[in-house]
């Protein structure tokens, strides 16, 4: 292999296979290394573990703000700039602020993620884990898509509790979501047009739910945070219409394909799955942390620089765009044994798939490793046998490692026994029977107290006007094992 192989931009290639060759032979003859760029001056790529925490860790020379070029576009896709453009002034999402800035942002929205708070979900998650997999299980001699029919579900779900958002309502947010990600893949292609309708909408909708937990405050995550004041300072109107648009858009995908790249890691090794089957409390004590590192569910975050350094003998000039691939860091050999191993009980696991610290170090994290705890150990508990057989259709994107879809058709079967079989090309995927679980009691976090369903709500799609809804169902519509319960 030669440097002259390697483009990153070339999102074909990662439709195909994710190019660890390439990051491998970085990391080892150029990890500081220029990479061109047919219309434009080229950007840095950071391969080592070691060069991407350091980077990340030094906001001062390495900006996030979205005004020198933000963290996400290489080369700048007109849609985004679109859709940027249309917000101008209507606000800035702390992804792409740079402290001081960010620093009162993210005090002002921390205390929406405490272990406390995010605690609090697991019921609900556990419940509507439960739900999905249920479901998927019960799909008629169909077609179940792992992707879209689990692995898509629970994000979605999960924000959607956090931010209150009425059960009659998730599939609007999941579909705007979707639009304002945008992707180069053709099968999600959207008109930036769309793109911008999507924000729009999005943002109106906060704006309704904002309002309306400001005049009828409850005991839920929104009233926390449109109330809270940390030094005397509360977060604006636009504030919080910004940071709903903001989690939204970052919790959504980057789950659904941990999920969904952990799906495909535990079918390539049916040892692993096996070990989580025979001890569960592996999910959350290792496996979880290995899904992220094997998987890396988003390839790199990029920076722009403020002023001229010399990095290792390379001179990075102010203005340079600089990425950072954490998909290349997790496979770092200098700091992960065997890193092309996929283990679920390794123990030293220092990953930087939540970025490598630094004021911008995910704050969903531990809502994203509770929903995929969740979900691991719930099915286990149901699908104690994999066999996989072919591989999965990934999405065109250079910038999440995304999975679009993970054919599997399942069968209710054999005295009482459920057979999931797994039909991803060739793939087979053999289950057997759900170990019957007792029905829960779900407490309300919030207590007996709270008002949580039951009053105003913005309605799906409209605007500023505050619409009078009935009141939410609880989280899953209903019971759990009496399939009461129906797609959101
Ligand atoms: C496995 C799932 C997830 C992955 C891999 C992931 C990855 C990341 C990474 C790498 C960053 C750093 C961005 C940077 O340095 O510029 C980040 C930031 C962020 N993530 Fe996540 N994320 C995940 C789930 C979530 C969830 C569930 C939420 C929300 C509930 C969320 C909300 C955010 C926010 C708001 C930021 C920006 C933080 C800031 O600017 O201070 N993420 N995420």
């Amino acid at each position: 292999m030669e440097l002259a192989d390697i483009d990153l931009l070339d999102r074909d290639t990662f439709v195909k296979r994710m190019p660890h060759d390439w990051f491998a032979y970085l990391r080892e003859n150029a990890p500081i290394y220029r990479h061109p760029e047919p219309d434009g001056p080229g950007f840095w790529v950071f391969s080592r573990h070691r060069d991407v925490v350091a980077l990340n860790r030094n906001w001062e020379n390495y900006s996030s703000d979205d005004r020198k070029g933000g963290v996400v576009e290489i080369e700048g896709s007109p849609e985004r700039i679109a859709a940027a453009a249309a917000l101008n002034g209507a606000g800035r999402m702390m992804l792409t602020m740079d402290p001081p800035e960010h620093t009162r942002y993210r005090k002002l929205v921390n205390r929406g993620f405490t272990p406390r708070v995010i605690r609090s979900l697991e019921d609900h998650l556990r419940e509507a884990s439960v739900r999905i997999i249920e479901n998927a299980l019960e799909k008629d001699g169909g077609q179940v898509d792992f992707v879209v029919d689990v692995a898509a579900e629970l994000p979605l779900m999960a924000i959607a509790e956090f931010l209150g958002v009425p059960y009659e309502d998730r599939h609007k947010m999941f579909e705007w979501s979707n639009k304002m990600i945008g992707t180069e893949d053709p099968e999600y292609a959207v008109s930036p047009e769309d793109v911008q309708a999507a924000y729009y909408q999005m943002f109106m909708y906060a704006n309704t739910l904002g309002a309306d937990r400001r005049a009828n405050p409850r005991e839920d995550i929104v009233s926390m945070l449109v109330h809270g004041e940390v030094d005397g300072d509360k977060l604006t109107e636009t504030d919080f219409d910004m940071f709903f648009l903001l989690l939204s858009v970052a919790g959504n995908e980057t789950t659904r394909n941990a999920l969904s790249q952990g799906m495909v890691a535990l079918l390539d090794h049916p040892e692993q799955y096996q070990k989580m089957v025979d001890d569960p409390s592996i999910i959350g004590a290792t496996a979880v942390d290995e899904v992220l590192r094997y998987g890396s569910p988003v390839m790199y975050f990029r920076r722009n620089v403020n002023e001229d350094v010399e990095y290792e003998g390379h001179h990075i000039a102010a203005g340079d765009k600089v990425t950072l691939w954490y998909v290349s860091a997790n496979r770092d050999e200098s700091v992960f044994e065997n890193p092309n191993t996929f283990d679920v009980l390794r123990a030293t696991n220092p990953h930087v798939a939540f970025g490598g610290g630094g004021p911008h170090s995910c704050i969903g994290m531990h809502l994203a490793r509770l929903e995929m705890k969740v979900l691991f150990e719930e099915l286990v508990a149901r699908v104690p046998r994999i066999e996989k057989l072919a591989e999965p259709v990934r999405l065109r994107s250079n910038f999440i490692n995304g999975v679009k879809h993970l054919q599997v058709r399942s069968n209710k079967k054999l005295d009482s026994n459920f057979l999931w079989t797994a039909d991803v090309g060739r793939a087979m995927v053999h289950v057997t029977p759900p170990q019957l679980i007792p029905p829960r009691v779900v407490p309300d976090p919030f207590g007996p107290s709270s008002s949580r369903s039951g009053s105003a709500s913005p309605h799906r799609g409209e605007t500023h006007e505050s619409a009078q809804i009935p009141g939410k169902p609880p989280l899953l519509g209903g019971r759990v094992r009496g399939r009461s319960a129906r797609g959101v």
